[in-house]
């Protein structure tokens, strides 16, 4: 493959854009049941705490990452270990984050803490809200995982999905800590594993400073959010593994993803049906399939998506570098969509719009 640079500069405006074309990649992701969760919501935390949990938070303050709890006032710190977590590596400290979470989610002013120095092995959960507080803080420091692979899997446990976070309005996740997806026994398999991180019906989220790695499938998903914004995210998976988009958006308006560095084996960003008002800026992609909006219409449907600006933006080692992709008999727009100063190297196909 010949190596070049090529500094792009490209403004559009694509109103009322047909779908006739099919995208020839294999989407097997997307045929997925869409509200496969709400069966799921009986998994939900315990109605209440043991009382020795929540009487004694951690005293501790959260070591000092980049990004602590915003508020210095905030000292309502809900440790995870005080809950019975252990963060070997190998106990299952899922109740533990269950029952912290509870605490958390029903007090007016809460830090919930993953502390550094530990690696929590987690089974699939739902943090479900809503939330007492509308400015809940998820504060990772230490290293969150599934259980490590399909066999390590519980049998009775849906494996579509493994951290979800549902009716959350107000939350910031943040830290200098790790969520580890374990993907790689997942990658080549034929049924379809889990994402690793799931927002679903949630509004006004902020996720800055983490990192984020091997997820068996998408990364970070979001799904019928409003008002999101994704800072200083590290994304790292192989070029190889499949479907390992780094952040997903559907149906989810006011987005702003900045300042953040994904490598992986599909979509850097990928743009879903129903999203507008989004700002994507200061993005290293690379190795990946570059930035994406679609796939569009699929099952004869109508997807409409508007007011897209990617800018300011770096597309390297990739096949592709922003492209729209459709299904064959969707219908629906795809408007106002600013692709500014994208700096592209070593990017098979820079620009691709079917129509
Ligand atoms: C919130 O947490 C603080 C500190 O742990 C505790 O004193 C207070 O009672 C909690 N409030 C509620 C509503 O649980
Ligand atoms: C949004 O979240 C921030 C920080 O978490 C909080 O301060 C603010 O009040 C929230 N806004 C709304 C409208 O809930
Ligand atoms: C799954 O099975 C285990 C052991 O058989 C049981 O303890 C657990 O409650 C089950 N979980 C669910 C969600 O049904
Ligand atoms: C762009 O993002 C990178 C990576 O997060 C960061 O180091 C850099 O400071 C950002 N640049 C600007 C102008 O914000
Ligand atoms: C487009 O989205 C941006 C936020 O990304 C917003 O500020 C702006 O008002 C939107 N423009 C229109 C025409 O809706």
């Amino acid at each position: 493959m010949p190596v070049h640079q090529v500094f792009f500069l490209l403004y559009f405006i694509f109103s009322c854009f047909f779908f006739i074309n099919v995208e020839s990649r294999y989407h097997r992701y997307i045929q997925e049941e869409e509200f496969h969760i709400v069966s799921h919501i009986s998994a939900a935390p315990e109605a209440s705490p043991a009382p020795e949990a929540s009487a004694s938070p951690s005293a501790a303050p959260p070591p000092s990452p980049s990004y602590v709890a915003k508020s210095p006032t905030n000292n309502n710190v809900f440790n995870v270990v005080d809950f019975g977590a252990i963060g070997d590596g190998v106990t299952d400290d899922t109740q533990a984050f269950k029952l912290a979470w509870d605490t958390a989610c029903h007090n007016e002013s809460a830090v919930f803490l993953v502390p550094a120095a530990h690696s929590f092995m987690i089974q699939s959960t739902i943090f479900t809200g809503p939330c007492k507080t509308a400015d809940l803080v998820f504060q990772i420091d230490g290293t969150i995982m599934p259980p490590d692979g399909p066999d390590c899997w519980p049998r009775n446990i849906s494996k579509k999905q493994w951290l979800v976070f549902y009716r959350i309005n107000g939350m910031t996740m943040q830290g200098g800590g790790l969520i580890d997806g374990r993907g790689e026994k997942w990658w080549n398999l034929p049924c379809k594993p889990h994402k690793a991180i799931r927002f679903f019906m949630s509004s006004n989220l902020t996720v800055q400073g983490l990192k984020i790695k091997n997820s068996p499938l998408f990364h970070f998903r979001f799904d019928a959010c409003h008002d999101v914004r994704v800072e200083s995210l590290t994304v790292k998976a192989p070029a190889q593994s499949p479907n390992t988009d780094g952040i997903h958006i559907e149906n989810t308006n006011n987005v702003q993803i900045y300042n953040s560095i994904i490598s992986n084996g599909d979509d850097c960003i990928s743009i879903g049906a129903g999203c507008y008002d989004v700002d994507i800026k200061n993005v290293t992609c690379g190795p990946s399939h570059g930035i994406s909006i679609g796939s569009l219409g699929i099952h004869n449907s109508r997807a409409c998506v508007s007011n897209i600006s990617v800018s300011d933006s770096v597309i390297k080692n990739s096949d592709n570098g922003v492209r729209i992709k459709t299904w064959q008999g969707g219908s629906g727009s795809v408007s106002n969509v600013k692709f500014d100063n994208i700096r592209m190297d070593a990017v098979l196909t820079q620009f691709h719009a079917q129509t």
